[in-house]
């Protein structure tokens, strides 16, 4: 498990397991705009602050990646304990 804070809240949320990012934040009333929810589409991409995220998509190119400032919330996770985002 690791941790998300969004910027615009302050509020950090425990990301278990077995959820997704955005179904984590979904359970606490906080909507990401979603469509393929598999890492295909990009409609989910998301400016991460701090942090560094474990990129489980297939949309983002390499060098992307590598920048580490976005990423899909949809399926990906974090290679940190917090992960900051922008919302
Ligand atoms: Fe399609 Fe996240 S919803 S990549």
């Amino acid at each position: 498990p690791f941790e998300v804070k969004l910027t615009s809240s302050g509020q950090t949320y425990r990301i278990p397991k077995d959820q997704t990012i955005v179904q984590a934040l979904r359970a606490e009333g906080v909507e990401i705009m979603v469509s393929c929810e598999q890492g295909v589409c990009g409609t989910c991409i998301t400016r991460v602050l701090e942090g560094v995220p474990d990129h489980r998509d297939c949309y983002l190119t390499d060098d992307e990646r590598v920048a580490n400032d976005q990423f899909t919330p949809c399926c990906s996770r974090s290679k940190t304990p917090l992960l900051v985002l922008d919302l």
